[in-house]
């Protein structure tokens, strides 16, 4: 077995594409989440979490409380020998203290969790259902004692069903009936309230609209569902009054305290294995449970289940592939970059430092772009959501619930620019134009092509003021804890220009796919707003060694006449991004940020950092220093340095800002970490923080996506651009070289990657195309299904 990256806790098993933790005293919950989109769950190495259908905050299925020290809420198994009255866990919690050969490994879409404890071998698997509502809990107990045992099972878990927190607990369980089905052995729980107002708005009106459901194979033969009979008075799920008795005591229907326990029971031979399978989860009917659990009444259904649930993901991640002299960068690439980005942000939209649900417009809009090499369908789709969630002005949302289908409407400066950003980048990956005509309805009224969606957001933008040419900040920006800039209608966004810069002019590169004579005209109006902004930031926002951040009641920011705040990164990487400075400033940046910003631990997000409140300011200034957003590395911000650095030429700091934070490489001092080091955390606590180097907001984190992006576009080089796969590799001189198999339109590209150059010097690439020599460094757009076979010599000028 192929041991990779092995620390105190764990390491990465390249073979079975899992990371395997050793011991269970993780820093802090080392997770997975896991999910398909329509369900999901989060399981942590100690085997805590939970559950929500559709909706991680609006349609939670179990209670949870969020305390990452303690971690112990989850859906749990207990194990009792029926002859010594001895119980345990399966999990370290809530009573697996005593198991030994730990180990819990997360794959994608699945997690296994392994011990043993008094001469019983435990091994659970956890994964969600593709197809249906529900995740499955497969328990496979081995017998190694030279002894028969009889053996009872109890599982535990409590209901939420509804709106979560239900922080009200005592008011909640009033709401909740349960009901043990003898025939099927099917525990239900329904709700006769959702705590959502129904669809005309009436608060107290709407019951919850699913049916939660547990059960066991084999069946069942008893069964509790209230709190105090399980846990018993004062009692802890460590050691619940059930299971040291023995005994479910049968409890149904309401006026309990909504819970399910399910007890069963097997005798195991010595040396003899046997498998209970768990089922759980939420349907709209009791017609469509029966079915799932009909289904998983048959021998071999949970394998063929959870087979389903890892050939998606082979699949979905094969679409790219890379292999490098590097593989840390290997692992995050061609796994849990991509993994993160979909499972969690995408589909789960919650983790575990972060609960949650809505979709963030900016947030969801970046993180889809993870899709593109892989399935740009599920690109597209969010796009559609995306702009439905736009109003007929151009504005949109902040953030948005499914479900009720209401948000936050906050006149927020970036968030609608997203949507023609990405866009961009689908009609680059896909070349699909056609995607552009179709009609999608605003959120407020009446319907428009998605081009005019995209150019609707981009004109509410221009025609906003803007006295000097520079966009003006409204209520924040990218940087939401910027949040009271921009309430006086004076302040001015750098990072806004600099966007607003690369959107009209990547816009005007699809304009030109469709050249119609609107599209002529816009494009011609907007290489000239283009040019006006770059003029005008030029002009007003150079602070002699590096661009201000914005202008605001109070001044500046981003000086170096400021205390706080000296030196902003996003004004400095996105100008380089979009190669907006001239080359003299250009070389006075990369010096600044060098200076400045790199850090041990990644570029940080500002310098220094605030440390009090700044009501001019935000809430970026509420955070204690070097925490967050304030004066960290925000991972999210850190990868556009890589990118920046990448396209500035300067490759071998694009790789060493990289590694900065490459969270498997900072995954070598877990203690100092904290971590999971095969998640990118959303920030990293920077020089002002007594715990500087410390990582937390792991899974939820923008991050996930343009990390991968940064890696596979603009390190390893390969992009998608209208006109093909562009090649501009930025790795470092000392790699030899690395090969890509990507999809491209249909086409499968191999690409073997040479490196020649030296150290320093300036690079050109020779290409040929299926032994041909290409022309300059575009890959001509091949026949559908074929095979495209390319080598890239790298070399020095
Ligand atoms: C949070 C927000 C995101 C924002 C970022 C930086 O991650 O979800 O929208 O851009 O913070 O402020």
């Amino acid at each position: 077995m192929s041991k990779l990256y092995s620390n105190k806790y764990g390491y990465f098993d390249a073979e079975r594409n899992e990371y395997v933790i050793t011991r269970p005293d993780t820093p802090k919950p080392w997770v997975n989440i896991i999910s398909t989109g329509a369900y999901g769950f989060t399981i942590s190495q100690a085997g805590s979490g939970y559950s929500w259908r559709d909706h991680a905050q609006f349609n939670r299925i179990t209670r949870w409380d969020q305390d990452l020290t303690r971690d112990n809420w989850g859906k749990y198994i207990y194990i009792r020998d029926e002859d010594s009255g001895r119980f345990w866990s399966p999990t370290p919690k809530p009573a697996g203290s005593e198991l030994k050969n730990f180990s819990c490994r997360h794959g994608t879409g699945y997690t296994v969790i392994s011990g043993v404890c008094r001469e019983i071998e435990s091994e659970l698997r956890l994964f969600a259902d593709m197809d249906a509502p529900v995740e499955v809990w497969e328990l496979k107990l081995k017998n190694t004692s030279g002894k028969r045992r009889k053996l009872s099972l109890f599982t535990y878990l409590e209901w939420c069903l509804g709106v979560s927190p239900d922080w009200h607990r005592e008011f909640d369980k009033i709401f909740i009936t349960t009901e043990f089905e003898k025939k099927t052995g099917i525990f239900w729980a329904t709700k006769t309230r959702w705590g959502l107002p129904d669809p005309s708005g009436r608060p107290w009106a709407r019951p919850y609209e699913f049916v939660g459901f547990h059960a066991t194979f084999p069946k069942a033969e008893s069964f509790d569902s209230d709190q105090r009979e399980f846990l018993g008075v004062l009692g802890e799920n460590g050691c619940p009054k059930a299971v040291r008795e023995g005994r479910l005591s049968k409890l149904q229907g309401r006026c309990n305290d909504g819970v399910a326990s399910l007890q069963s029971s097997i005798v195991l031979k010595p040396g003899e294995s046997k498998t209970v399978v768990y089922l759980m989860g939420a349907t709209r009917t009791r017609e469509e449970a029966r079915k799932i659990v009909a289904r998983y009444s048959a021998k071999g259904a949970a394998e063929k289940a959870v087979r389903k649930v890892q050939d998606y993901w082979r699949g979905l991640l094969g679409e790219l592939e890379v292999k490098t002299p590097d593989p840390s960068l290997d692992l995050l690439v061609n796994q849990w970059l991509p993994y993160q980005a979909i499972s969690c942000r995408m589909f789960g939209r919650t983790a575990y430092y972060q609960t949650g649900g809505a979709y963030g417009y900016r947030d969801q809009l970046q993180d889809s772009q993870a899709t593109l090499p892989l399935d740009a369908k599920l690109c597209r789709e969010h796009l559609e959501r995306a702009a439905r969630h736009q109003f007929s002005d151009g504005t949109t949302f902040h953030w948005w619930h499914p479900i009720t289908e209401d948000g936050q409407k906050k006149k927020n400066s970036d968030d609608l620019l997203w949507l023609p950003f990405v866009t961009t980048r689908y009609i680059q990956e896909t070349g699909d134009t056609a995607f552009l005509e179709k009609k999608v309805p605003f959120f407020d009224k009446g319907g428009a092509t998605m081009r005019e969606h995209c150019r609707a957001a981009i004109e509410q933008v221009l025609a906003r003021p803007n006295p000097r040419g520079i966009p003006t900040m409204v209520e924040g920006d990218w940087n939401d804890g910027l949040s009271c800039i921009g309430f006086d209608g004076v302040s001015e966004s750098i990072w806004l220009g600099e966007f607003l810069y690369g959107i009209l002019t990547d816009w005007c590169e699809v304009l030109d796919l469709i050249d119609d004579a609107e599209a002529r005209r816009n494009a011609a109006r907007y290489r000239k707003a283009a040019e006006k902004v770059k003029k005008a930031i030029n002009k007003h926002a150079w602070d002699g060694d590096w661009y201000i951040r914005a202008t605001y009641s109070k001044g500046v920011l981003g000086s170096k006449k400021s205390r706080i705040g000296k030196i902003w990164l996003n004004a400095q990487t996105w100008a380089l991004m979009y190669d907006m400075a001239p080359a003299a400033r250009k070389a006075k940046i990369l010096k600044a940020l060098n200076k400045h910003l790199y850090r041990e631990f990644g570029p940080l997000l500002f310098h220094p950092a605030f440390s009090k409140p700044d009501p001019a300011i935000g809430h970026i200034s509420q955070y204690a220093p070097g925490l967050r957003e304030n004066g960290g590395l925000y991972t999210h911000a850190g990868c556009w340095a890589i990118i920046a650095e990448a396209l500035a030429g300067t490759p071998e700091r694009a790789f060493k800002v990289f590694n900065s934070f490459n969270p498997i490489r900072r995954g070598a001092k877990p203690d100092h970490y904290l971590a999971e080091p095969y998640v990118t955390p959303g920030n990293v606590d920077g020089p002002q923080s007594p715990n500087f180097g410390r990582g937390g907001w792991t899974w939820y984190s923008g991050s996930a996506a343009w990390m991968y992006r940064s890696l596979t576009d603009y390190i390893l080089g390969v992009r998608a651009t209208t006109r093909g796969l562009l090649i501009q590799p930025a790795i470092p001189a000392a790699w030899k070289g690395f090969s890509m198999k990507r999809r491209f339109r249909g086409a499968t590209y191999r690409i073997e990657v040479a490196n020649k150059s030296r150290k320093g010097a300036g690079r050109k690439v020779q290409i040929t195309v299926n032994g041909k020599a290409l022309r300059g460094n575009v890959l001509p757009i091949a026949k559908k299904g074929s095979v495209v076979n390319v080598r890239v010599t790298i070399e020095s000028e």
